[in-house]
């Protein structure tokens, strides 16, 4: 029988199984760095697009107001603690990168680092942005996709 619930019921009954992604931005030095992300979805098919809701405390917020790029990637089943190290730390505080001995070479926009491990790396310039409560929708458009097909996808479940 449908009947009204308190929210955190409601959210933690439907938010799984979840495709996550991260996100590389870039840092005010130059450097990257990555944020585990949930909230994120395509969002035009011409012009290709995807969209990314960040929280304002994040770092990674800070990163994308002062650079207009990020690199949506798809990780693989076997990166699940790089999503945990990047989902629970903050480039404030330590390098991700570093920490999670994370393979890259540098894409073709902006030279934004390509994971070599993922399933699938979209570089994304940002084109809008929208508030949304104590997040800020970046929705950039892809310029350049990469993809490995002998990986499979990684789901929280
Ligand atoms: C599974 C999972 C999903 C998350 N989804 C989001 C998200 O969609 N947006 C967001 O701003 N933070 C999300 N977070 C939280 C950030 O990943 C986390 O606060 C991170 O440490 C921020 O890093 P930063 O300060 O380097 O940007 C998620 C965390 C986890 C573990």
């Amino acid at each position: 029988m449908m009947q009204i619930s308190e929210l955190p019921a409601a959210y933690a009954r439907v938010h799984l199984p979840a495709k996550v992604a991260l996100a590389v931005t870039e840092k005010p030095d130059g450097n990257y760095n990555l944020i585990t992300i949930e909230w994120f979805m395509r969002t035009s098919i011409q012009p290709p697009m995807f969209a990314i809701s960040i929280g304002h405390t994040r770092y990674s917020h800070d990163c994308l107001e002062g650079v207009r790029y990020f690199n949506l990637v798809f990780p693989a089943k076997e990166q699940k603690e790089l999503l945990t190290l990047c989902g629970s730390n903050s480039g404030r505080d330590i390098d991700k990168f570093t920490a999670g001995d994370v393979k890259h070479f540098a894409g073709k926009l902006h030279k934004l680092p390509i994971l070599k491990d993922a399933i699938a790396n979209f570089e994304c310039e940002v084109v809008s942005q929208v508030r949304s409560g104590d997040h800020t929708i970046y929705v950039g458009q892809v310029h350049y996709s990469w993809l490995d097909t002998d990986k499979e996808l990684f789901f929280y479940s």
